[in-house]
């Protein structure tokens, strides 16, 4: 794979000598690396080459490329290949000490989660699956609007590499032309009154594989977007420079979270509401609220104006009137 990444033409032959294989052994390497997603042509009599160059992630590279105060605060970072999910694996290792952080990135998601029971899917190395877990001493007071506020922090580490034109919809997907270029799984396990352990779970698409894009649409949900369609002349995204930025920017946010709450955030969060004025349905615990989005509330809630009054929605699945 490594040797492949350089997005150049290699014969099967040059393959199989460098790794000390057979031609059939790289043949089945071949196949595998289809499975998980990767677009590898084959060029009769040639070799093999990949659809386009592809920056592998690199744990040393990430860490030392984070903000000084996050590197200081860094309990460990890993990169692997394949995994079930970086939250899952995450949720499996001992929590951060309070203060500090932990993390984990992966090339490939074998069962990536999603919010609402929703599956997140990736393709190998097409896009950024993240996850950062951090400890708390003692629970933050707004804790539900981390969830928006983490929503904020994946916003600004993207418009630091470029982008324009993002929003957010309630209440952490970001978009790009009404296209989803990131969700955000936020999970909280521990005592409620603390110790505990938050974990964001990032998942964003920097290009869509065709086949990639099918699986997405068959999981319901709004259409996906990719985030090299948001940057300026449709530029390649260095991967580990934007693993590293998310990492900063995440990490800030959830430092600051138990003394500043969402509060600071909420000016930032209305200027990106990709739902206000907009006609709404939300299905969550059992209830159906339909109406027009009105913005957020302090709390982070949805504001939705029904027929006669205005609702707080905490929790729901937001789908847009009109759209399944
Ligand atoms: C959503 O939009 O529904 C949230 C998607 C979150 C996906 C990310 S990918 C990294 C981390 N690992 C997971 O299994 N899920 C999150």
């Amino acid at each position: 794979m490594r040797v492949l990444a350089d997005g150049r033409l290699h014969s099967g032959t040059s393959l199989a000598n460098g790794l000390g294989v057979t031609r059939s052994a790289i043949w089945k390497q071949i196949g595998g690396l289809r499975r998980l997603g990767l677009e590898v042509d084959t060029r009769a009599a040639r070799g093999y080459c990949l659809g386009r160059p592809l920056e592998l992630l690199d744990a040393r590279h990430i860490r030392a490329s984070l903000a000084t105060e996050c590197q200081a605060s860094c309990d460990d970072l890993q990169v692997v290949w394949v995994v079930d999910s970086t939250s899952s694996l995450l949720a499996r290792l001992p929590p951060p000490e309070p203060g500090k952080w932990r993390a984990v990135l992966a090339e490939y998601q074998t069962g990536g989660r999603g919010r609402h029971g929703r599956r997140w899917h990736s393709a190998f190395g097409s896009g950024l699956c993240l996850s950062l877990a951090v400890g708390f001493g003692e629970a933050p007071r707004d804790l539900p609007t981390l969830s928006l506020a983490a929503g904020i922090g994946v916003v600004r580490a993207l418009e630091a590499m470029g982008a324009r034109g993002l929003s957010v919809k309630w209440p952490n997907d970001v978009l790009f032309d009404q296209a989803k270029l990131a969700g955000v799984l936020v999970e909280v396990d521990g005592d409620s009154r603390g110790p505990l352990r938050v974990i964001v779970g990032m998942g964003l698409n920097l290009f869509l594989p065709t086949h990639l894009s099918q699986s997405i649409a068959a999981e319901g949900g709004l259409q996906p977007g990719a985030l090299e369609a948001a940057l300026p002349g449709r530029t390649r995204v260095a991967r580990n420079d934007l693993a590293a930025l998310l990492i900063s920017t995440l990490w800030r946010i959830l430092r600051d979270f138990p003394q500043s709450g969402f509060g600071p955030m909420v000016d930032e969060w209305r200027a990106h509401d990709a739902l206000a004025g907009r006609a709404v349905r939300i299905h969550g615990g059992g209830d159906t609220v339909t109406g027009i989005a009105a913005g957020i509330g302090a709390d982070g809630s949805l504001l939705v104006d029904t027929p006669g009054r205005r609702v707080a929605v905490f929790n729901g699945d937001v789908t847009l009137r009109g759209e399944p």
